[in-house]
């Protein structure tokens, strides 16, 4: 039976609305429309809720529009509608559930809640397919960095392993800020780090090799070190090499993020590494995960770039699998939960 979802993401500060449509084992991505407020943030260095919230309230009605006429469909043709319920910013989290809410309401739609994390998970199926029983997961985004051992998706995961402070993007974004980078510096220091040295400055990898501590990962000594020999730099006047910085930082973070993803897959016996979250743009991390699964012989399922960031498309995705199992709908009275739990023993 062919199904049509539509998904809704207002987690942070991405607006996003999408239809995924699924038939036995295939998936197929109908519209994927986002909108950012990220413009009126990146001046203050960080998200601030109130901006995105009332932004998420404008943009959400014309994405909703934008998505289901791209997919040339109307509230009618869908199966259910999925939201990002959280973990995320509250306020932003409420105005995409309360939208979600009030067009299942209209339109006598099932309604799934889901979770952000998981759902950037999800986004690897609209071009690889579901994903398998036994496979790893990797979610790396901005305030993620965590390690999933997949019994079945998405009804049972189990967290192997999460950063003990700082998530990876979190950690870029930091230093970004510290070498004068534009917020989020992500994609600057990719760029950047193109162009330098990878071993002209000592990184630390955080956890490594830690026997009791082997799916965990910290960067919050990464961004110390790096502050430090920033400093260092500048009190003895010399220029800062922000290309061998950026480098040495992304050689590191990349080493140390698919050393243990694929360590993960080899203890857990696992053939499929399924990889998201915005940092999984990163060019020097996919260039290791490609790198370490072939030489392993791990399947990595790595969705292109847009839809590694925050996008509508994997909640929509998340929400056909949750169809398709027979999960039960949301209740309407089901509240948002900006630290939601990861570890999901059932939806
Ligand atoms: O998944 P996402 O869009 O939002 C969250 O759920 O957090 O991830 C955003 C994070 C930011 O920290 C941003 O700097 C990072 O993803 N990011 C990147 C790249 N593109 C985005 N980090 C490293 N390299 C990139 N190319
Ligand atoms: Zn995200």
């Amino acid at each position: 039976m062919v199904l049509k979802v539509l998904g809704i993401e207002s987690s942070c500060d991405e607006t996003a609305a999408a239809v995924s449509r699924g038939e036995g084992g295939k998936r197929e991505i109908l519209s994927n429309a986002v909108a950012s407020s990220m413009d009126f943030h990146a001046r203050f260095g960080g998200v601030i809720p109130e901006i995105a919230s009332r932004a998420h309230l404008e943009a959400f009605a014309p994405l909703v529009e934008k998505a289901l006429s791209s997919a040339l469909l109307s509230l009618s043709d869908l199966d259910a509608i999925a939201v990002s319920s959280g973990p995320g910013l509250a306020g932003c989290l409420a105005v995409g559930t309360s939208g979600a809410k009030g067009l299942a309401l209209g339109s006598k739609k099932p309604l799934f809640e889901v979770n952000h994390v998981v759902a950037h998970l999800a986004a690897s199926e609209g071009e690889f397919g579901p994903i398998p029983d036994g496979s790893v997961g990797l979610v790396v985004s901005g305030g993620h960095t965590t390690l999933f051992e997949i019994e079945k998706f998405p009804g049972r995961l189990r967290v192997a392993g999460s950063t003990l402070d700082d998530a990876a993007g979190e950690c870029f974004d930091k230093i970004g800020r510290l070498l004068g980078l534009p917020y989020p510096a992500g994609a600057a220091i990719d760029a950047l780090a193109k162009k330098g040295d990878p071993f002209a400055i000592k990184v630390p990898q955080g956890l490594r090799g830690q026997k009791d501590r082997l799916f965990d990962f910290s960067f919050s000594g990464v961004k110390t070190s790096v502050a430090r020999t920033v400093e260092k730099m500048r009190e003895e006047g010399r220029p800062i090499p922000v290309e061998d910085i950026c480098a040495s930082l992304a050689e590191s973070v990349s080493e140390v993020l698919s050393r243990k993803a694929v360590a993960a897959c080899l203890a857990f016996g696992s053939g499929v590494l399924v990889v998201g979250g915005g940092f999984s743009a990163n060019s020097q991390l996919r260039e290791k995960l490609k790198a370490k699964t072939e030489e392993a012989g791990i399947e990595l399922r790595i969705p292109s770039l847009s839809l590694c960031t925050d996008n509508g498309a994997m909640v929509s995705l998340l929400g056909l699998d949750l169809l398709r199992s027979g999960a039960s709908p949301s209740p309407m009275d089901a509240s948002i939960d900006s630290s939601m739990p990861l570890d999901l023993s059932s939806f």
